[in-house]
């Protein structure tokens, strides 16, 4: 039987480190109310970095700490709600940047769980035999569709990339991988595209084109606690091992009430949780590969480690992977 398991990670986030007080000077906020409701006290802010080229830095980190020749990859998933272009996918951008050829690139797009769809897309394709190495991407540039003038908002994004290399194994990496979506719930977590617009239309939209993310704050709250212990008790359910076997949880990096409400609920340990939404706020796809990556780089994970990543994000999305630490 083969497997997959995780061989390398980067990941990269602009220099530009914007405080919340630095907010409180574009719109009617405070660092305490940051601070308090969300956890975050800063985040990196893109000055003029686009999504590709922030993924091709975390991309060449990770096959560097991977120790792979750049020409094993032979498949690259790029998860992002921020791409470049519609089209070239950013995927394909990047295998051009990295001077790969022929091999077959794509984006995901389940907004902060896109990540997770990537991961599991990419184990399926290597335990099919299909692949053998798989550069996985989570980057975003969200300051670029961020509505600067809605304070509900505009305090909780950052920008950032985290990347992840993937190869075939005997041994088993990726234990379990589970998703899911709820469309019917999509209008709380929205970031429009182009508006319909051509010259055959009877009513043309007074439109601009330009797109932010709108948020029903309180609906993705509660959603979010909701479906992070359900998507956490499946993968629990599915490879067989308890709470207690989990060394450690990488979330999403959304809000840290929202990481403690989970926390308390399965009355698992804060500590067990990588938290780095302080400093970098929420990064949606690159979320929890930076996280992980962030943790990794500071030897907190061990060989054998059970490592848990879960995620819920706009679509509604949500899913979670189990990982047997491998590198
Ligand atoms: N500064 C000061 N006051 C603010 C701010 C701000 N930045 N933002 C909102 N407020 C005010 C509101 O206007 C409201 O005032 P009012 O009572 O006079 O109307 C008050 O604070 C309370 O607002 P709430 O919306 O009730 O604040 P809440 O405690 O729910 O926190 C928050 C809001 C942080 C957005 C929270 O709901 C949350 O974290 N939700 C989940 C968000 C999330 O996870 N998003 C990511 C998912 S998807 C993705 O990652 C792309």
């Amino acid at each position: 039987m083969t497997y997959s398991k995780i061989i390398g990670l980067g990941s990269y986030a602009p220099m530009q480190i914007i405080e919340n007080n630095a907010l409180s000077k574009i719109v009617e906020t405070n660092n305490e109310w940051i601070t308090t409701r969300t956890g975050i006290k800063q985040r990196r802010i893109s000055s003029g970095e686009k999504t590709s080229q922030m993924a091709l830095k975390a991309a060449w980190s990770a096959i560097q700490d991977s120790g792979i020749d750049k020409n094993e990859i032979d498949m690259i998933i790029f998860a992002t709600i921020t791409p470049d272009y519609f089209t070239p996918s950013t995927a394909s951008i990047l295998q051009a940047e990295l001077g790969l050829k022929d091999i077959p690139s794509f984006d995901i797009s389940a907004g902060c769980t896109g990540f997770i769809y990537a991961l599991q897309v990419a184990d399926q394709f290597i335990k099919s035999e299909q692949c053998k190495t798989i550069l996985l991407i989570g980057a975003e540039a969200l300051s670029k569709v961020t509505d600067w003038t809605d304070r509900n908002t505009c305090v909780l994004f950052g920008d950032g990339a985290g990347a992840a290399i993937l190869q075939s194994s005997e041994k088993k990496g990726v234990i379990c991988t589970y998703t899911g979506s709820q469309g019917d719930l999509k209008g709380d977590l929205t970031l429009p595209a182009v508006s319909l617009k051509n010259p055959f239309l009877e009513n043309q939209e007074n439109n601009n084109n330009h797109s932010h993310i709108f948020m029903n704050g309180k609906e993705i709250f509660k959603f979010a606690t909701r479906i992070m212990i359900k998507s956490i008790f499946k993968v629990l359910s599915d490879s067989n091992l308890s709470m207690e076997e989990i060394d450690y949880i990488i979330p999403h990096q959304a809000n840290i009430r929202i990481i403690d409400y989970v926390s308390q609920k399965l009355k698992v340990k804060r500590e067990k949780f990588i938290v780095n939404l302080d400093r970098f706020g929420n990064t949606s796809a690159a979320s929890v590969p930076l996280a992980m990556d962030e943790a990794y780089k500071k030897n907190i994970f061990s060989p054998e480690d059970k490592i848990l990543m879960v995620a819920f994000g706009g679509g509604l999305t949500w899913g979670a992977v189990l990982v047997n630490w491998t590198i």
